[in-house]
């Protein structure tokens, strides 16, 4: 082992695990790829005031997670916490809302930052796949990308997750609600941090998990009987939409979400075989957001899946992906001649687009055999001095053991054939 280990909070992905992990972002983009939604990429770090504005100066991933930095030409940047802000920010600069082609649909798959305290299921690197649907407003868009995320779930095989939804208001009845729930809570038994939350965050504070917090919060207001005639309406056709897909939720007027732009829809996707860190995904409405970051008014909805607790929950319902072997033949060559022959199939098939590997170090039989084992391939190829003094190569059949000789030039037509 070397002196060096992967820093706190974060883990490496390897072979074989890393396998499911790239499965799992192929699963979850693949119905966004299906419905219109183009890929994105953009930096791992933004300047830091994108995030103060866009995700909120009150929100603890600003306030506490970020991880900042300060370049030698003196700029502030922070890693990505979160996605939204730096795709919506990038769309902007592209002028995508201008296309004359609203929404703009976006999808991406990165890598994202938070400095939180880790534990199973939370760390400080974690990977996201994430879409955006940028410029309308429009309660089938919101419908879509919650039953485009149930959809990817149960391509995957996962049956334990539940769907919270809920509406946080507008820009009017949310501020008259904010301002009820203050006077609430003020007058309650609470500690100095939580004091400080209702001035700032005061929704937070309904999400406090301490047993004492909630029992005093029961007779709080109820953001349900804030809502707008309008913000009624919109979030009714949101639910009757997805109840028509067939896509069960629970309604859930205690979820928040942890980040400030939401406006409107709000869901999560809760998976039960997790413990504490159970969501494995969210998003909602943000059509305040554009104009935070010094954009035009832009209704927007969106959400972002996490991959690490994805493939948790894949695990904690024993669910085994069906990942193809990645390598169909494995050629053992046994001798220098039998090398350069046979490396020349291997050629010859990967151009012809099969996979296939190779026995390398020039190992003896024994050993290279139990690599075709390892390798999950169906056909190994064996060739030594005779076979090829003969002119054929051994194909052996992986599942059957049956082993032929096949002409040294027709290997590769008949490995083609036999793989269909
Ligand atoms: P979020 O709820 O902060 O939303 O993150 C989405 C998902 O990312 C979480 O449900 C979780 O699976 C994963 N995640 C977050 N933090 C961690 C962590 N420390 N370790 C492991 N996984 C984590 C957003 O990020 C919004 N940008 C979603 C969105 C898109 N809203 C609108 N559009």
């Amino acid at each position: 082992m070397s002196t060096f280990q992967a820093p706190k909070g974060t883990y490496d992905l390897t072979p074989p695990r890393s396998a499911t992990f790239l499965a799992v972002r192929e699963a979850i983009s693949a119905p966004l790829r299906d419905s219109g939604y183009g890929y994105i990429e953009t930096p791992g770090f933004e300047n830091v005031e994108l995030f103060a504005r866009g995700v909120g100066e009150s929100t603890d991933i600003v306030t506490k997670e970020m991880y900042t930095l300060t370049t030698k030409g003196g700029d502030q940047l922070a890693l990505r916490p979160e996605g939204t802000a730096s795709v919506l920010r990038a769309a902007l600069e592209a002028n995508l809302h201008k296309a004359g082609n609203l929404p703009v649909k976006l999808w991406y798959s990165g890598s994202y930052y938070r400095y939180e305290r880790p534990q199973a299921g939370r760390y400080r690197h974690f990977s996201q796949v994430g879409a955006e649907a940028i410029g309308t407003e429009d309660p089938a868009l919101d419908a879509e990308l919650i039953i485009l995320a149930d959809q990817a779930y149960r391509a995957l095989g996962l049956r334990q997750f539940r769907i919270l939804l809920n509406s946080l208001g507008d820009k009017e009845c949310r501020p008259v609600y904010r301002e009820a729930l203050q006077t609430f809570l003020r007058d309650l038994d609470l500690d100095e941090e939580t004091r400080r939350r209702i001035e700032i965050n005061p929704l937070r504070v309904l999400d406090d998990k301490r047993a004492d917090v909630q029992k005093q919060l029961t007779d709080a207001p109820k953001l349900r009987d804030y809502l707008c005639d309008a913000c009624k309406a919109y979030h009714e056709e949101v639910r009757a939409l997805i109840t028509a897909a067939g896509v069960a939720f629970e309604d859930d007027e205690k979820l928040v979400r942890g980040l400030d732009y939401y406006t409107r829809t709000t869901f999560e996707f809760v998976h039960d075989g997790l413990g504490s860190q159970s969501a494995v995904g969210g998003g909602g409405r943000y059509d305040g957001l554009s104009e935070m970051i010094g954009g035009p008014e832009l209704p927007s909805v969106g959400w972002a899946l996490g991959v690490d607790r994805t493939v948790l929950a894949l695990e904690a319902e024993g669910v085994e992906l069906d990942l193809p072997a990645v390598t169909s033949v494995y050629a053992v060559p046994l001798g220098e001649e039998a090398r350069r022959v046979l490396f020349g199939v291997v050629t010859e098939l990967r151009r012809a687009g099969i996979a296939a590997d190779f026995a390398f170090g020039g190992r003896g039989l024994k050993g290279a055999m139990k690599s075709a084992n390892r390798s999950g391939a169906r056909y190994t190829l064996v060739a030594g001095e005779r076979d090829l003094a003969e002119g054929v190569v051994q194909l052996k059949d992986m599942e059957s053991g049956e082993q032929t000789a096949v002409p040294l030039t027709e290997a590769a037509a008949e490995l083609a054939k036999r793989l269909g």
